[in-house]
């Protein structure tokens, strides 16, 4: 056993997409304990430059080192494509990473068009150009920057009339190519499903990188000797430093968990 196995897990976003990847992580390894940090303060993150972007995620990835995190999954697409690298390469634990589910999307295409919804600084990263270089040149991978999205999430109008007019613009968009996959390069989105799929229907699959980013956490666990061995369920702990209402409404309720507002 290896002598950390017993600390928490770190997660971090720019606000409180990531939660949608701590649901993810806690059904598949409900012992382990968690801490979450939404950096809501400075969100959205996607209109930001790369440095400030990596500013910000050593400053994220510092505060739960400090909290003697174990691993730190770095649960936002815009954040992994401008910093994981440099966060591999600079701090000596693992960092689990989230980027947009385009390969499978690209396998399993048969129109061979297939719409991505993500940040400006996902779509424009280096990291999102090598994976998109890299899968089946006879697939046409359809961009759309979901400008606004993240700041309405965080705002609390996840169904609100003006959420409804930008993902109907941007949704019509990208269904004017045939495609019949979407998907969803940002760790907020998935609270949006219900409403996107009002709009696109049930001829286009919904994808997203949820499920596998939680199974490569428990892998990389596994295979460091990492898995917490008690057979507990834990307090969870989320951090914000703006008001914390939007994160406890998508926590939801009867969730073992605490939720503070930090300065950080
Ligand atoms: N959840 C982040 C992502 O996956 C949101 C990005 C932002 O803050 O703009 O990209």
């Amino acid at each position: 056993m290896n002598l950390a196995s017993k600390q928490p897990i770190g997660i971090f976003d720019s606000g409180i997409g990531g939660t949608s990847i701590w649901k993810e992580i806690n059904q598949l390894l409900p012992n382990e304990k968690t801490i979450y940090l939404s950096d809501s303060k400075n969100a959205p993150y996607g209109q930001k430059s790369e440095e400030k972007i990596l500013e910000l995620c050593i400053k994220n990835t510092e505060f739960l080192i400090h909290k003697n995190c174990k691993i730190i999954v770095v649960a936002c697409n815009t954040a992994t494509t401008n910093a994981i690298t440099y966060l591999r390469e600079n701090y000596a634990i693992p960092f689990i990473g989230i980027e947009p589910a385009i390969k499978p999307a690209s396998i399993n295409t048969t129109t061979k068009n297939i719409g991505i919804l993500a940040t400006k600084g996902t779509l424009n990263s280096s990291l999102f150009a090598k994976s998109s270089n890299n899968i089946d040149q006879e697939v046409d991978i359809i961009e759309q920057v979901g400008e606004g999205l993240v700041e309405l999430i965080e705002n609390g109008q996840l169904v609100s009339n003006e959420m409804t007019q930008l993902l109907n613009s941007y949704l019509q968009k990208l269904m004017q190519h045939n495609i019949d996959y979407l998907v969803l390069g940002c760790t907020h989105y998935p609270y949006l499903i219900p409403q996107i799929k009002d709009i696109i229907g049930n001829d286009i699959t919904i994808i997203d990188s949820g499920q596998a980013v939680a199974k490569q956490t428990k892998r990389v666990l596994e295979s460091n000797y990492l898995i917490n061995p008690e057979k507990l369920v834990p307090t969870h702990f989320f951090y914000s430093n703006t008001n914390t209402d939007v994160l406890k409404f998508v926590l939801g309720e009867n969730k073992n968990y605490k939720v503070e507002k930090l300065n950080f």
